[in-house]
């Protein structure tokens, strides 16, 4: 391995000194820490505003030793390991006991992933050699949607310092967070589907003859879970093709600002953002569109409801959170004018 860049070096020197780095990685930009100082892991939950205990994800460099971070590593996690990493997934283990309380939001289990972007990786081997891990939640504000582009994260933390620095890594390719599957209950609930993502629940089956289980009553917490979740400021609604024409049309003549978000020949809003009619292109444009259309400063960002099949999951998943609370949205942007 080669020398790391002056960059990288310093990046690796700010996180074994406890401070906060912002990177890239193909699904959205991480906030990262040294995940074994619980004292920098603070940090990223007081820069987010996020709960104490809601765990993060710990980033592991390509060849990084699983054992010393789990203490039970199935044949399960190894052969979605050597499928699918580096790359989208996150696996929830259970936590080896030299790993601190504080990155797993006091859950008896760790979230594990390996990122595919080259300068995650490029970090991740500078950080300790490659034997470290970085905790790294996506780098919003709690709740906030996430960033896929370092300006996005320079828009959620300004320059106040909080972040001592942020690599830019270009527009993340997935555009949405990692595929989640919890193996640490494998005994008593199988492998459980926590968070959809680019990887689907068909090709976690494909590799481990058992489709992941949708979570269960018990399963682990996760943020990202949350009803209300990846949410602009401007209240989001999403509806069928059919009646996003039609209120168009109605909010159109209340004089109500509408932002689209579409994939169909749609016209008729304020401003309006066509993405790809495909759930890996749509996925990729998802956040930023978001994010363009908080800015246009609209009374709402209604976004054409995606088709409900298997390969969208991940994308339905992120904007029925947006949306959540949005039912009688548009009702009453009308009756607002009803008087
Ligand atoms: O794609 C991603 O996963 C991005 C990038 C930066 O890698 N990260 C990300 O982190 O989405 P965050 O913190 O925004 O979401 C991590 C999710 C949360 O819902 C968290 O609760 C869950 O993973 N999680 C982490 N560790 C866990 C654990 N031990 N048990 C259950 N859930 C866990
Ligand atoms: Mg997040």
């Amino acid at each position: 391995m080669h020398a790391p860049s002056p960059e990288m070096a310093q990046a690796a020197a700010i996180l074994a000194s406890g401070g906060l780095v912002a990177f890239p990685t193909e699904t959205v930009y991480g906030l990262g820490a040294d995940a074994e100082n619980p004292a920098a892991v603070a940090r990223i939950y007081a820069a987010k505003g996020r709960p104490q205990d809601h765990p993060v994800i710990m980033h592991l460099a390509p060849d990084a030793d699983l054992a010393y971070w789990a203490s039970e590593i199935p044949p399960e996690a190894q052969q979605l390991a050597a499928a699918f990493w580096p790359g989208p997934l996150t696996l929830i283990l259970k936590r080896a006991a030299n790993i601190p309380d504080a990155v797993s939001g006091g859950q008896d289990t760790v979230g594990l992933r390996c990122p595919s972007h080259p300068v995650a990786i490029a970090l991740l081997q500078a950080f300790k050699g490659g034997q470290g891990g970085i905790a790294a939640p996506s780098a919003n504000k709690f709740g906030h949607v996430s960033p896929t582009t370092a300006e996005h994260v320079r828009d959620e933390f300004g320059a106040d310092g909080t972040v001592a620095l942020v690599l830019d890594g270009g527009q993340s390719q997935v555009g949405i967070e990692s595929t989640i599957v919890d193996l640490s209950r494998l005994d008593t609930h199988g492998p459980v589907l926590l968070r959809p993502g680019h990887i689907s629940a068909e090709a976690i089956a494909a590799v481990i003859d058992r489709l992941p289980a949708a979570p269960d009553a018990q399963a682990p917490r996760a943020s990202g879970t949350l009803a209300s979740h990846y949410a602009p400021h401007t209240p989001v609604a999403m509806q069928d093709t059919a009646t996003v024409r039609a209120t168009l049309a109605a909010l159109a003549l209340a004089g109500k600002k509408v932002a689209l978000i579409h994939y169909s020949d749609l016209d008729g809003a304020a401003a309006a953002l066509r993405l790809p009619a495909a759930p890996d292109g749509f996925a990729h444009a998802l956040y930023a569109a978001l994010r363009a259309m908080d800015a246009r400063q609209a009374d709402l960002i209604l976004v054409e409801a995606p088709p409900q099949d298997g390969q969208w999951l991940g994308v339905n998943d992120r904007l029925r959170r947006a949306a959540h609370g949005s039912v009688g949205l548009v009702h009453g942007l009308l009756n607002a004018n009803a008087v």
